[in-house]
């Protein structure tokens, strides 16, 4: 299957949940408000892959990204790492909240697919 509907309902506030997407994991992110505001103000400066916080989401309460590290694919885990984001256990990279590589040997942020929100309690992945 080429696309994916999840129903967003079913994530709670600061959870994030796996989903297979094209045989690959799909990271569906439910954003706290702390979350949204620190991810907003970094300074792209800072960043290694500079890309806003408002250019990944099109909704600041959802993060959508492929689970897979962009250095050599592991699966990260959420909540975790020095960033609060995502952690990735096979060489120590750490992402942030918005999916972007803040520390470790990744090159590159999660990849954001493409993505709707048909309606306020849906998405729809590829
Ligand atoms: Fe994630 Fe190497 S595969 S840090």
């Amino acid at each position: 299957l080429s696309k994916i509907e999840i129903k967003l309902g079913d994530i709670p506030e600061g959870k994030n949940m796996t989903f297979k997407w094209r045989g690959k994991p799909l990271f569906v992110r439910h954003r706290t408000e702390k979350e949204i505001a620190v991810e907003a103000a970094v300074n792209l400066g800072e960043l290694r892959d500079p890309q806003h916080d408002k250019d990944r989401v099109k909704n600041p309460s959802w993060v959508i990204v492929l689970g897979v590290c962009t250095h050599l694919g592991c699966v990260p885990i959420a909540n975790a790492g020095d960033y609060g984001g995502y952690y990735c256990p096979c060489h120590g990279s750490h992402y942030d909240a918005s999916g972007r590589i803040r520390k470790g040997p990744a090159p590159l942020n999660l990849e954001v697919p493409y993505y709707e929100f048909p309606d306020d309690e849906t998405v729809v992945v590829g």
